[in-house]
Protein backbone atom coordinates (compact mmCIF):
# COMPACT_ATOMS: atom_id res chain seq x y z
CA UNK A 1 0.00 0.00 0.00
CA UNK A 2 1.47 3.88 -1.04
CA UNK A 3 1.96 6.16 1.91
CA UNK A 4 -1.57 7.37 2.55
CA UNK A 5 0.34 11.65 2.94
CA UNK A 6 1.18 11.36 -0.48
CA UNK A 7 -1.19 13.95 -2.79
CA UNK A 8 -3.78 12.66 -4.83
CA UNK A 9 -1.73 13.08 -7.78
CA UNK A 10 0.57 10.63 -6.79
CA UNK A 11 -1.20 8.30 -5.48
CA UNK A 12 -3.18 7.76 -9.10
CA UNK A 13 0.19 6.28 -10.30
CA UNK A 14 1.88 4.61 -7.24
CA UNK A 15 -1.60 2.74 -5.53
CA UNK A 16 -1.76 -0.72 -6.12
CA UNK A 17 1.29 -1.65 -7.56
CA UNK A 18 2.75 -5.27 -6.94
CA UNK A 19 5.10 -5.32 -3.83
CA UNK A 20 8.71 -4.19 -4.89
CA UNK A 21 10.61 -7.70 -5.12
CA UNK A 22 14.09 -8.32 -7.11
CA UNK A 23 12.21 -9.05 -10.35
CA UNK A 24 8.56 -8.45 -10.04
CA UNK A 25 6.78 -6.94 -12.58
CA UNK A 26 5.82 -2.95 -11.89
CA UNK A 27 2.24 -3.41 -12.93
CA UNK A 28 -0.84 -6.47 -11.65
CA UNK A 29 -0.93 -9.23 -13.39
CA UNK A 30 -3.90 -9.65 -15.27
CA UNK A 31 -4.90 -12.97 -13.46
CA UNK A 32 -7.84 -14.83 -16.22
CA UNK A 33 -9.12 -17.97 -13.62
CA UNK A 34 -12.93 -18.54 -12.46
CA UNK A 35 -11.56 -20.89 -9.60
CA UNK A 36 -8.81 -21.19 -7.61
CA UNK A 37 -6.90 -24.70 -5.75
CA UNK A 38 -8.75 -24.88 -2.85
CA UNK A 39 -10.30 -27.19 -0.05
CA UNK A 40 -11.46 -27.54 3.23
CA UNK A 41 -12.79 -24.18 4.64
CA UNK A 42 -11.31 -21.70 2.90
CA UNK A 43 -10.15 -18.27 4.75
CA UNK A 44 -11.24 -15.14 4.60
CA UNK A 45 -8.82 -13.78 2.22
CA UNK A 46 -8.26 -16.71 0.01
CA UNK A 47 -9.64 -17.21 -3.27
CA UNK A 48 -11.85 -19.40 -4.09
CA UNK A 49 -14.44 -18.89 -6.58
CA UNK A 50 -13.89 -15.46 -8.71
CA UNK A 51 -17.57 -14.24 -8.42
CA UNK A 52 -16.83 -14.09 -4.62
CA UNK A 53 -13.22 -12.01 -5.40
CA UNK A 54 -10.23 -12.52 -7.26
CA UNK A 55 -6.89 -10.91 -7.53
CA UNK A 56 -7.80 -9.48 -10.44
CA UNK A 57 -9.59 -7.00 -8.23
CA UNK A 58 -7.67 -6.01 -5.82
CA UNK A 59 -5.12 -3.59 -7.11
CA UNK A 60 -7.56 -1.33 -8.68
CA UNK A 61 -9.65 -1.57 -5.41
CA UNK A 62 -7.10 -0.66 -3.12
CA UNK A 63 -5.74 2.46 -5.20
CA UNK A 64 -9.41 3.80 -5.61
CA UNK A 65 -9.86 3.08 -1.79
CA UNK A 66 -6.49 5.31 -0.97
CA UNK A 67 -7.63 7.95 -3.43
CA UNK A 68 -10.94 8.36 -1.73
CA UNK A 69 -9.49 8.14 1.36
CA UNK A 70 -11.86 4.96 2.83
CA UNK A 71 -10.07 2.66 5.43
CA UNK A 72 -11.39 -0.20 3.13
CA UNK A 73 -11.04 -1.16 -0.38
CA UNK A 74 -13.25 0.04 -3.01
CA UNK A 75 -15.81 -2.81 -4.25
CA UNK A 76 -15.59 -3.09 -8.22
CA UNK A 77 -18.94 -3.83 -9.98
CA UNK A 78 -19.91 -4.77 -13.52
CA UNK A 79 -21.23 -0.86 -14.00
CA UNK A 80 -22.03 2.32 -12.54
CA UNK A 81 -24.88 1.05 -12.76
CA UNK A 82 -24.38 -2.06 -10.68
CA UNK A 83 -22.66 -0.31 -7.74
CA UNK A 84 -25.67 2.40 -7.56
CA UNK A 85 -27.84 -0.86 -7.49
CA UNK A 86 -25.35 -2.15 -4.40
CA UNK A 87 -25.65 1.37 -2.73
CA UNK A 88 -29.72 1.64 -3.65
CA UNK A 89 -30.09 -1.99 -1.34
CA UNK A 90 -29.24 -0.65 1.45
CA UNK A 91 -32.84 0.74 1.92
CA UNK A 92 -34.81 -1.69 3.27
CA UNK A 93 -38.50 -2.86 1.45
CA UNK A 94 -40.88 -0.02 2.54
CA UNK A 95 -38.16 1.87 3.40
CA UNK A 96 -37.46 5.99 2.47
CA UNK A 97 -34.90 6.99 0.25
CA UNK A 98 -34.65 11.43 -1.06
CA UNK A 99 -33.30 11.56 -4.01
CA UNK A 100 -32.22 14.52 -6.12
CA UNK A 101 -34.59 15.32 -8.92
CA UNK A 102 -32.06 16.01 -10.82
CA UNK A 103 -29.28 13.03 -10.59
CA UNK A 104 -28.48 10.70 -13.35
CA UNK A 105 -31.61 9.66 -15.05
CA UNK A 106 -31.15 5.57 -14.70
CA UNK A 107 -30.76 6.07 -10.93
CA UNK A 108 -33.86 8.17 -11.12
CA UNK A 109 -35.61 4.61 -12.64
CA UNK A 110 -33.48 2.61 -10.93
CA UNK A 111 -35.46 4.20 -7.84
CA UNK A 112 -39.15 3.93 -9.23
CA UNK A 113 -38.30 0.45 -9.79
CA UNK A 114 -37.76 -0.03 -6.34
CA UNK A 115 -41.15 1.60 -5.45
CA UNK A 116 -42.71 -0.63 -8.00
CA UNK A 117 -40.90 -3.62 -6.53
CA UNK A 118 -40.22 -3.45 -3.13
CA UNK A 119 -42.47 -0.49 -1.93
CA UNK A 120 -39.68 1.84 -1.51
CA UNK A 121 -41.25 6.18 -1.06
CA UNK A 122 -39.20 8.16 -3.17
CA UNK A 123 -38.36 12.09 -1.94
CA UNK A 124 -37.31 14.24 -5.06
CA UNK A 125 -35.43 17.48 -3.73
CA UNK A 126 -33.61 20.31 -5.39
CA UNK A 127 -29.83 18.84 -3.70
CA UNK A 128 -28.90 22.81 -3.78
CA UNK A 129 -31.54 23.41 -1.52
CA UNK A 130 -29.74 22.48 1.54
CA UNK A 131 -33.22 23.11 4.10
CA UNK A 132 -35.49 21.38 2.06
CA UNK A 133 -33.08 18.43 1.51
CA UNK A 134 -32.73 18.39 5.23
CA UNK A 135 -36.69 18.89 6.18
CA UNK A 136 -37.39 15.87 3.37
CA UNK A 137 -34.63 13.45 5.01
CA UNK A 138 -36.86 14.17 8.21
CA UNK A 139 -39.64 13.74 7.20
CA UNK A 140 -42.73 14.78 8.46
CA UNK A 141 -46.29 13.41 9.88
CA UNK A 142 -45.97 9.40 9.25
CA UNK A 143 -43.09 9.43 7.45
CA UNK A 144 -40.18 8.58 9.58
CA UNK A 145 -36.63 9.47 8.33
CA UNK A 146 -35.40 8.52 5.84
CA UNK A 147 -33.23 5.68 5.56
CA UNK A 148 -30.67 7.22 2.95
CA UNK A 149 -30.29 10.14 1.32
CA UNK A 150 -28.65 10.11 -2.43
CA UNK A 151 -26.15 13.02 -3.19
CA UNK A 152 -24.96 13.52 -6.76
CA UNK A 153 -22.91 16.92 -6.58
CA UNK A 154 -22.04 18.44 -9.21
CA UNK A 155 -25.84 16.86 -10.62
CA UNK A 156 -25.81 14.80 -13.79
CA UNK A 157 -26.85 17.00 -16.29
CA UNK A 158 -27.98 20.53 -14.30
CA UNK A 159 -24.65 21.30 -12.36
CA UNK A 160 -26.26 21.78 -9.00
CA UNK A 161 -23.38 22.06 -6.33
CA UNK A 162 -24.52 20.41 -3.30
CA UNK A 163 -23.40 21.42 0.43
CA UNK A 164 -22.09 18.11 1.31
CA UNK A 165 -20.82 18.45 4.95
CA UNK A 166 -24.40 20.69 6.17
CA UNK A 167 -26.29 17.75 4.05
CA UNK A 168 -24.17 14.73 5.98
CA UNK A 169 -24.50 16.50 9.72
CA UNK A 170 -28.27 16.99 9.18
CA UNK A 171 -28.97 13.41 7.56
CA UNK A 172 -26.93 11.78 10.36
CA UNK A 173 -28.46 13.86 13.12
CA UNK A 174 -31.88 12.22 11.91
CA UNK A 175 -30.28 8.72 11.93
CA UNK A 176 -29.87 8.88 7.82
CA UNK A 177 -27.50 7.32 5.85
CA UNK A 178 -25.78 8.90 3.10
CA UNK A 179 -24.40 7.42 -0.33
CA UNK A 180 -22.73 9.81 -2.92
CA UNK A 181 -22.44 9.31 -6.40
CA UNK A 182 -18.86 10.61 -7.05
CA UNK A 183 -18.54 10.02 -10.92
CA UNK A 184 -18.79 13.80 -12.27
CA UNK A 185 -15.87 15.13 -9.42
CA UNK A 186 -14.03 11.92 -9.45
CA UNK A 187 -11.80 11.51 -5.93
CA UNK A 188 -8.92 14.34 -7.08
CA UNK A 189 -11.69 16.79 -6.89
CA UNK A 190 -14.31 15.64 -4.10
CA UNK A 191 -13.39 13.18 -1.30
CA UNK A 192 -16.95 12.52 -0.03
CA UNK A 193 -15.84 10.57 3.12
CA UNK A 194 -13.48 13.75 4.48
CA UNK A 195 -17.12 15.32 4.56
CA UNK A 196 -18.50 12.16 6.65
CA UNK A 197 -20.71 10.40 4.15
CA UNK A 198 -21.19 6.68 4.39
CA UNK A 199 -21.27 5.42 0.96
CA UNK A 200 -19.83 6.22 -2.43
CA UNK A 201 -20.15 4.87 -5.85
CA UNK A 202 -18.77 5.56 -9.45
CA UNK A 203 -19.09 4.99 -12.69
CA UNK A 204 -16.10 3.62 -13.42
CA UNK A 205 -16.49 3.91 -17.04
CA UNK A 206 -15.89 7.92 -17.21
CA UNK A 207 -12.94 9.31 -15.75
CA UNK A 208 -11.46 6.89 -14.13
CA UNK A 209 -10.64 4.54 -16.47
CA UNK A 210 -10.93 7.77 -18.76
CA UNK A 211 -10.97 6.18 -22.37
CA UNK A 212 -14.51 5.06 -23.28
CA UNK A 213 -13.74 1.97 -23.94
CA UNK A 214 -14.64 -0.01 -20.73
CA UNK A 215 -18.19 -0.27 -18.71
CA UNK A 216 -17.70 -0.52 -15.10
CA UNK A 217 -18.32 0.43 -11.73
CA UNK A 218 -16.86 1.04 -8.07
CA UNK A 219 -18.85 1.09 -4.59
CA UNK A 220 -17.03 2.02 -0.98
CA UNK A 221 -18.33 2.21 2.55
CA UNK A 222 -16.16 3.31 5.40
CA UNK A 223 -17.82 1.50 8.03
CA UNK A 224 -17.05 -2.16 8.24
CA UNK A 225 -20.31 -3.58 8.53
CA UNK A 226 -21.10 -1.46 5.70
CA UNK A 227 -18.43 -2.65 3.48
CA UNK A 228 -19.79 -6.52 4.10
CA UNK A 229 -23.26 -5.52 3.31
CA UNK A 230 -22.32 -4.23 0.09
CA UNK A 231 -19.19 -6.89 -0.41
CA UNK A 232 -22.40 -9.50 0.29
CA UNK A 233 -24.74 -7.74 -2.32
CA UNK A 234 -22.22 -7.77 -4.77
CA UNK A 235 -21.86 -11.80 -4.34
CA UNK A 236 -25.16 -12.42 -4.16
CA UNK A 237 -26.59 -10.64 -6.89
CA UNK A 238 -23.67 -11.63 -9.23
CA UNK A 239 -23.28 -8.29 -11.07
CA UNK A 240 -19.05 -8.92 -11.19
CA UNK A 241 -16.74 -7.00 -13.39
CA UNK A 242 -14.46 -8.46 -15.97
CA UNK A 243 -10.44 -8.88 -15.17
CA UNK A 244 -9.69 -7.38 -18.04
CA UNK A 245 -11.60 -4.38 -17.88
CA UNK A 246 -10.56 -3.80 -14.14
CA UNK A 247 -7.18 -3.69 -15.52
CA UNK A 248 -7.49 -1.14 -18.20
CA UNK A 249 -9.57 0.78 -15.44
CA UNK A 250 -5.87 0.44 -13.26
CA UNK A 251 -4.12 1.39 -16.70
CA UNK A 252 -6.79 4.43 -17.30
CA UNK A 253 -6.33 5.45 -13.54
CA UNK A 254 -2.78 6.47 -13.90
CA UNK A 255 -3.05 9.27 -15.67
CA UNK A 256 -6.22 10.59 -14.15
CA UNK A 257 -4.34 13.61 -12.57
CA UNK A 258 -3.47 14.59 -15.89
CA UNK A 259 -6.27 13.99 -17.68
CA UNK A 260 -8.49 15.89 -15.15
CA UNK A 261 -6.12 18.83 -14.77
CA UNK A 262 -5.96 19.26 -18.63
CA UNK A 263 -9.98 19.06 -18.84
CA UNK A 264 -10.97 21.11 -16.76
CA UNK A 265 -8.62 23.76 -17.63
CA UNK A 266 -10.34 23.73 -20.81
CA UNK A 267 -13.47 23.49 -19.61
CA UNK A 268 -13.20 26.61 -17.71
CA UNK A 269 -11.99 28.40 -20.54
CA UNK A 270 -14.82 27.37 -22.90
CA UNK A 271 -17.47 28.35 -20.61
CA UNK A 272 -15.99 31.67 -20.26
CA UNK A 273 -15.91 31.90 -23.63
CA UNK A 274 -19.14 30.72 -24.54
CA UNK A 275 -20.58 32.52 -21.91
CA UNK A 276 -19.74 35.35 -23.88
CA UNK A 277 -21.05 34.18 -27.76
CA UNK A 278 -24.13 35.64 -28.84
CA UNK A 279 -25.60 32.81 -30.03
CA UNK A 280 -25.76 31.45 -26.27
CA UNK A 281 -28.27 31.66 -24.07
CA UNK A 282 -26.92 30.08 -20.79
CA UNK A 283 -23.99 28.57 -19.44
CA UNK A 284 -23.71 26.46 -16.48
CA UNK A 285 -19.94 25.50 -15.21
CA UNK A 286 -19.14 25.45 -11.16
CA UNK A 287 -15.91 27.75 -12.34
CA UNK A 288 -18.19 30.54 -13.85
CA UNK A 289 -17.78 33.40 -10.80
CA UNK A 290 -21.53 33.93 -11.34
CA UNK A 291 -22.95 30.51 -11.75
CA UNK A 292 -24.72 29.57 -8.75
CA UNK A 293 -22.87 26.77 -7.69
CA UNK A 294 -19.26 28.62 -7.94
CA UNK A 295 -19.27 29.77 -4.23
CA UNK A 296 -20.32 26.53 -2.48
CA UNK A 297 -17.68 24.15 -5.36
CA UNK A 298 -15.21 27.14 -4.53
CA UNK A 299 -15.42 26.10 -0.45
CA UNK A 300 -15.92 22.25 -0.96
CA UNK A 301 -13.74 20.75 -4.43
CA UNK A 302 -10.83 20.99 -5.30
CA UNK A 303 -11.61 22.18 -9.13
CA UNK A 304 -15.04 22.41 -10.91
CA UNK A 305 -15.06 18.97 -13.28
CA UNK A 306 -15.03 19.69 -16.61
CA UNK A 307 -18.80 19.12 -17.84
CA UNK A 308 -20.52 22.62 -19.47
CA UNK A 309 -24.27 22.49 -19.52
CA UNK A 310 -25.06 24.95 -22.61
CA UNK A 311 -28.08 26.22 -23.82
CA UNK A 312 -28.20 27.78 -27.18
CA UNK A 313 -30.14 30.37 -28.74
CA UNK A 314 -32.93 28.99 -30.78
CA UNK A 315 -34.46 25.99 -28.26
CA UNK A 316 -34.30 22.49 -28.79
CA UNK A 317 -34.15 22.47 -32.70
CA UNK A 318 -30.78 24.65 -32.94
CA UNK A 319 -29.07 22.47 -29.93
CA UNK A 320 -29.67 19.36 -32.15
CA UNK A 321 -28.08 21.72 -34.86
CA UNK A 322 -25.45 22.26 -33.16
CA UNK A 323 -24.39 18.35 -32.40
CA UNK A 324 -25.23 17.64 -35.53
CA UNK A 325 -22.63 20.48 -37.01
CA UNK A 326 -19.95 19.99 -34.81
CA UNK A 327 -17.13 18.02 -36.55
CA UNK A 328 -14.39 17.55 -33.94
CA UNK A 329 -16.26 17.20 -30.72
CA UNK A 330 -18.60 13.52 -30.52
CA UNK A 331 -21.81 13.26 -30.41
CA UNK A 332 -22.17 10.27 -28.26
CA UNK A 333 -23.78 10.15 -24.61
CA UNK A 334 -21.41 9.09 -21.46
CA UNK A 335 -19.25 11.60 -20.64
CA UNK A 336 -15.27 11.66 -18.94
CA UNK A 337 -13.57 10.30 -21.57
CA UNK A 338 -10.32 11.72 -23.33
CA UNK A 339 -12.65 12.90 -26.25
CA UNK A 340 -15.13 15.38 -26.12
CA UNK A 341 -18.38 14.57 -26.27
CA UNK A 342 -21.52 16.07 -26.18
CA UNK A 343 -25.56 15.77 -26.86
CA UNK A 344 -28.63 16.96 -25.96
CA UNK A 345 -30.61 15.42 -22.50
CA UNK A 346 -34.09 15.62 -23.04
CA UNK A 347 -33.95 13.18 -26.47
CA UNK A 348 -34.12 10.56 -23.79
CA UNK A 349 -37.68 10.40 -22.61
CA UNK A 350 -36.62 9.08 -19.25
CA UNK A 351 -34.71 12.47 -18.55
CA UNK A 352 -36.18 14.18 -15.68
CA UNK A 353 -38.91 16.57 -17.26
CA UNK A 354 -37.13 19.57 -15.52
CA UNK A 355 -34.48 19.28 -17.37
CA UNK A 356 -34.48 22.03 -19.90
CA UNK A 357 -35.24 20.82 -23.70
CA UNK A 358 -32.57 22.47 -25.15
CA UNK A 359 -29.77 21.48 -22.54
CA UNK A 360 -26.87 20.54 -23.99
CA UNK A 361 -24.16 18.28 -22.22
CA UNK A 362 -20.87 19.28 -22.71
CA UNK A 363 -17.97 16.71 -21.65
CA UNK A 364 -14.65 18.22 -22.39
CA UNK A 365 -11.77 15.95 -23.07
CA UNK A 366 -8.12 16.51 -23.46
CA UNK A 367 -7.92 17.72 -27.18
CA UNK A 368 -6.13 21.68 -27.79
CA UNK A 369 -8.65 23.98 -26.30
CA UNK A 370 -8.26 26.13 -29.55
CA UNK A 371 -9.40 23.37 -32.06
CA UNK A 372 -12.35 22.23 -29.03
CA UNK A 373 -13.46 26.60 -28.91
CA UNK A 374 -13.34 27.01 -32.99
CA UNK A 375 -15.40 23.79 -33.70
CA UNK A 376 -18.08 25.16 -31.15
CA UNK A 377 -17.99 28.19 -32.62
CA UNK A 378 -17.99 27.23 -35.96
CA UNK A 379 -21.03 25.60 -34.85
CA UNK A 380 -22.64 28.39 -33.24
CA UNK A 381 -22.03 30.76 -35.37
CA UNK A 382 -23.79 28.63 -38.23
CA UNK A 383 -26.63 28.55 -36.21
C1 LIG B 1 -23.30 10.31 -12.62
C2 LIG B 1 -23.46 8.92 -13.16
N1 LIG B 1 -23.57 7.90 -12.29
C3 LIG B 1 -23.71 6.62 -12.73
C4 LIG B 1 -23.78 6.32 -14.07
C5 LIG B 1 -23.98 4.90 -14.51
O1 LIG B 1 -22.78 4.33 -14.85
P1 LIG B 1 -22.61 3.10 -15.88
O2 LIG B 1 -23.02 3.61 -17.20
O3 LIG B 1 -21.17 2.75 -15.75
O4 LIG B 1 -23.52 2.01 -15.41
C6 LIG B 1 -23.63 7.36 -15.01
C7 LIG B 1 -23.66 7.05 -16.45
O5 LIG B 1 -23.78 7.92 -17.27
C8 LIG B 1 -23.48 8.69 -14.53
O6 LIG B 1 -23.37 9.73 -15.38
Amino acid sequence: MSPPTVSPSTLVVSAGRPDRTQGAALNPTLVLSSTFVSQGVPGPDEPMYARNDTPAWHAFEEALGALERCPQPALVLGSGMAAIAAALSLVPPGGRLVLPRHCYQVTLGYAADLTQRSGVRVTLVDIADTDAVLAAVRGSGDDGPADLLWVETPTNPMLEVADLPALVAGAHDAGTLVAVDNTFATPLVQRPFEHGADVVVHSVTKYLAGHSDVVLGAALAADSALHARLHAYRTLHGAIAGPFEVWLALRGLRTLALRVERAQASALELARRLEAHPRVVSVRHPGLPDDPGHTRASRLMDGYGSIIGLRPAGGAAAADALVEAVRLWVPATSLGGVESTLERRRRFATESPTVPEDLLRLSVGIEDVEDLWRDLADALDAL
